[in-house]
């Protein structure tokens, strides 16, 4: 296993490693240490079946499956299809700041992104780190959201959804409040638990206040030094860690093919909330 750093104290591209088989105990730790001291870790050149990238998966935690139904376009549902082919979960152009199901009680903890065909203009996936966007918070910004609340929306107003939820989805999926600074639950370090795509309210701030501070707070945390842009090659995949990243989607042109499979992993119960 070979590392190299992509971002400081950031991101980490682990090279050497095939995900298809059985990584021995020694491997899989160093692995997940990796990925959880640099939140996004980059592992190249793998070919996996899904049943290879669930039981990589499953060892790293609860596999996920997404709250929206209409999204299980892969041949099972803890393995997304996503692409702008018609066939499976939507993907099209660009998509904002968000952390994965943050609209949710217990939101999904590691994302495992695996990029199949790549477009060639855009569509890199861009990470902010949420641990050190509250690390370098100005103190006027940190008084602000310290012990604060938000309320995370599937549906924010003027955010409009890929795959519209149907009605039976809207009730299974209320909106829910967590912590606006959260807690690594196994590093102990504090992170903005930021997503700007889902937060509707901050507090019990009027709307104009709110949204002030919700942009304020996107503009910290999207400053370049907290940015890591990954330019895809097929192969790649990403795991990173939705209690202290938040990422986004460049564009890409309509017409050129990108498809990639998701899957993810919870926390323990006992951990999922509130970290
Ligand atoms: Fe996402």
């Amino acid at each position: 296993m070979q590392t190299s750093i992509l971002a400081e104290d950031f991101a980490v591209k682990i090279d050497g490693v095939d995900l298809s088989g059985l990584l021995d105990d020694a491997t899989f730790d160093a692995l997940r240490g990796l990925w959880m001291q640099y939140k996004v870790a980059v592992i190249p050149g793998q070919t996996l079946d899904d049943d290879a990238l669930l039981a990589f998966a499953g060892r790293l935690g609860p596999i996920f499956t997404h709250v929206q139904s209409t999204l299980h376009t892969g041949e099972r549902k803890d393995v997304m299809y996503m692409s702008n082919r018609q066939q499976e979960a939507l993907v099209q152009g660009e998509l904002g700041w968000h952390t994965d199901q943050s609209y949710t009680a217990k939101p999904v903890f590691g994302t495992i992104l695996y990029g199949i065909e790549i477009p060639a203009d855009g569509g890199e996936t861009c990470f902010a780190d949420l641990s050190a966007t509250y690390d370098t918070l100005p103190d006027g910004l940190r008084d602000r959201v310290e012990g604060e609340t938000a309320v995370y929306s599937a549906e924010r107003p003027g955010h409009k959804r890929r795959v519209a939820l149907t009605e039976e989805e809207r009730k299974r999926i209320p909106d829910v409040v967590h912590p606006l600074v959260r807690t690594h639950p196994y590093l102990g370090r504090k992170a903005l638990y930021l997503s700007p795509m889902h937060i509707k309210a901050i507090g019990a701030l009027p709307l104009a206040e709110s949204e002030a501070l919700l942009a304020d707070l996107t503009a910290h945390a999207t400053a370049p030094e907290r940015v890591y842009v990954h330019r895809w090659t097929p192969g790649d995949v990403i795991m990173w860690d939705n209690t202290s990243v938040m990422h986004r989607r460049n564009h890409f042109p309509p017409e050129q093919r990108r498809f990639h499979k998701r899957t993810g992993f919870y926390l323990p119960d006992e951990l999922a909330t509130p970290f």
